[in-house]
């Protein structure tokens, strides 16, 4: 059998969906509607690189620095460190503004060459970067995603990156905006979101990981302050999922014992 090297997530359980992590050099995309957690499981991932000593680079294009730097401090995850440490580079891609670690505009061109700087900045060895969000990048010519994207994982993957890059599905239609990443990637999770009496639920999807036999199931996530984003279960085996509610299977049982007590 062939060994493949894989990257944690850093969240165990959804690692032991995809057979112990994401295989080196890989692009994953991973979509899903707004606020279903993809930015937080890219601070999984990029916090799990800082820890096992991976450069890490995260691009930002949808929220501050200081956002994602304040997102993971919930989660216990120091960012500002590790910016420090040299281990970390948070690009962003919002304010336009004149420093060494941020873009003027959201070119293609100036994402690659800055993610390079920055992997040069940080030094030899394996590598992680994110793009949260992809998309942005394409906004104005959706009809580029799919060369873009190509263009982006050739030229990434030579600099020893495992690339998560994030893209957003239309809340109207549900459809993936920019559907080439999805084409060209190596994996695709997708986070998904449902109300369920009148609750808001977030699962996750492994829609697609190359050379890896990976679940096929809908887990159940939820995110909270002392853990991060988790797994809750796959939805088929959790009883909630198809038991009655209480009361309901109480009453039930009331009626049929009457029912019993009544034979003649
Ligand atoms: N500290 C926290 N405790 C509980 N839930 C949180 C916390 N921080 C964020 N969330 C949840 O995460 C959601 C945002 O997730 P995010 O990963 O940013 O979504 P997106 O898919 O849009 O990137 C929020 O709407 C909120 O429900
Ligand atoms: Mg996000």
């Amino acid at each position: 059998m062939v060994n493949i090297e894989r990257l944690s997530t850093g969240i165990k359980e959804f690692d032991e969906l995809i057979e112990g992590g994401i295989p080196r050099s890989f692009f994953v995309a991973v979509t899903g509607e707004p606020g279903t957690g993809k930015t937080i499981f890219c601070i999984h991932f990029i916090n799990e690189g800082v820890r096992v000593g991976d450069k890490c680079i995260y691009v930002t294009t949808e929220e501050s620095k200081e956002s994602i730097i304040r997102q993971a401090a919930q989660f216990g995850f120091n960012f500002e460190k590790a910016i420090e440490e040299k281990k970390l580079i948070l690009i962003d891609a919002l304010m336009g503004k004149d420093e060494q670690w941020s873009l003027k505009s959201l070119e293609l061109d100036e994402l690659v060459e800055k993610v390079i700087e920055g992997k040069k900045f940080l030094g030899f060895g394996r590598s992680r970067v994110v793009i949260d969000s992809l998309s942005a990048f394409w906004l104005d010519k959706p009809a580029m995603a799919r060369k873009y994207s190509y263009y982006l994982k050739k030229v990434l993957s030579k600099w020893d990156f495992t690339i998560l890059v994030t893209s957003q599905y239309a809340i109207t239609t549900s459809s993936a905006f920019g559907w080439g990443v999805e084409h060209v990637s190596d994996g695709i999770i997708r986070f998904r979101r449902g109300i369920k009496e009148g609750i808001l639920k977030r699962y996750v999807i492994v829609e697609k990981m190359r050379q890896t036999q990976h679940s096929l199931r809908l887990h159940e996530i939820n995110i909270d302050s002392s853990r991060g984003l988790y797994i809750v279960g796959a939805t088929e085996e959790r009883r909630e999922d198809y038991a009655l509610p209480k009361k309901v299977s109480e009453k039930i049982k009331k009626v049929e014992q009457e029912k019993e007590n009544n034979l003649p």
